[in-house]
């Protein structure tokens, strides 16, 4: 008997989404051809922070919460499994989170926070004033209280996305740019898939285009709605050797200290359309906020400013699972401000869904017909 021929795959968006898909089906043995219409990494993913905080970004018993968990306990299996395969240098680790009260709103706030992490059983550390100050001696000595989590960490995404590239490359993947898909048909077994001019047949079809996915229109299907979201992001040169050891988090904002002496200071949320410009007061507001946090950034350089557009539903989950009525059609789009946690897991379901048909019932929340009133 002859082999089967591979699984054909295309997978239009080469972010962190896209890259994680397409290295998880080629190591499958998959076809895959990936398709951007910028270049790999350099939408959303590229202006990431790269937190792995699913106890600040998901509210207690919510499914946000729920997808997060799951993937941040696959993140150092899934980091391992790429490092093992390709050898570009990314920073990952489980550094943990701070989170500093400067207010007794603020105060009021960490304190409820405790308190479900209490109920659940999730490994925290509660700190008065001056034991913040002495756990994380860049923090404000306005500090009134701090929660530390540490099993929550950080990634560098750019490296991350190159080194999922060349893991996706290295098993056979392709990736064609610039190339804008915006029309895919799927008529009985085959997918139609519009390049400019050409129409190329794929078996399956991956929908990974973040905020512009509503721009790829699938025949007889209404637009799904995602809406971009844009975040900016600072990246500091910290003044002498002593850093924040840990992301530490206020209000206003949230820190992620990289070996190399940046921090990134995240991220402005605004609703203002495909406007991807840095702007003045988007720029004035993260200074003001982390000069308050940490008084010591006032002194860093301004090295860049990164400005990425988070694709966001309705409800904030993620469009994820094949469509009922195109089942060789399957979204992984609208992750809003955790598709970088959110990442193994996404590329799991993908490929569990697409290579063994094998439905995971957390699917059932992200089922992507739910935002089509
Ligand atoms: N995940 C944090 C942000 O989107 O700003």
């Amino acid at each position: 008997m002859g082999q089967l021929a591979p699984l054909r795959i295309a997978i239009i968006g080469a972010g962190i989404i896209g890259a994680a898909i397409a290295d998880a089906l080629a190591a499958r043995g998959a076809s895959v051809s990936m398709f951007d219409m910028r270049r790999p990494g350099a939408g959303a993913s590229q202006a990431s922070a790269g937190v792995l905080c699913p106890y600040t970004e998901g509210s207690p018993g919510s499914p946000l919460l729920a997808l997060g968990v799951r993937s941040l306990a696959m993140w150092d299996g899934w980091v391992e499994r790429l490092r093992e395969s390709v050898d570009v240098p990314f920073s990952c680790a489980r550094s943990g989170t701070l989170e500093v009260a400067l207010s007794a709103d603020e105060v009021a706030h960490l304190q409820r926070a405790r308190a479900w992490l209490s109920a659940e059983g999730i490994t925290h550390q509660w700190m008065e004033g001056a034991q913040v100050r002495e756990f994380e001696p860049t923090v404000s000595t306005s500090a009134l209280a701090g929660l530390v989590i540490s099993g929550h960490g950080y990634v560098q995404v750019p490296a991350l996305v190159t080194a999922l590239m060349a893991s996706a490359r290295r098993r056979g993947a392709t990736c064609e740019t610039p190339a804008e898909i915006i029309h895919v048909d799927q008529r009985r077994d085959v997918v139609y898939v519009r390049v400019g001019d050409r129409v190329d047949e794929f078996d399956h079809v991956v929908i990974a285009a973040g905020s512009w996915s509503r721009r790829v229109r699938v025949a007889d299907v209404p637009v799904f709605p995602v809406r971009p979201i844009r975040g900016q992001l600072l990246h500091l040169k910290w003044p002498g050797a002593a850093m924040p050891q840990r992301s530490v988090w206020g209000t206003r904002c949230y820190t992620v200290p990289w070996p190399d002496g940046s921090l990134l200071v995240g991220a402005t949320v605004e609703d203002v359309g495909f406007d991807e410009r840095s702007t003045v007061a988007g720029v004035r507001d993260l200074l003001d906020a982390v000069g308050e946090l940490l008084p010591g950034a006032w002194q860093a350089s301004l090295a860049e400013v990164r400005v990425g557009l988070r694709p966001a539903t309705v409800d904030h989950l993620p469009l994820l699972g094949p469509l009922a009525s195109h089942p060789r059609i399957t979204m992984a789009t609208g992750h809003y401000r955790n598709g970088v946690l959110l990442a193994p897991y996404t590329a799991d379901v993908v490929t569990r869904q697409i290579l063994d048909n094998d439905r995971d019932p957390m699917l059932a929340l992200t089922r992507p017909e739910r935002v089509l009133a």
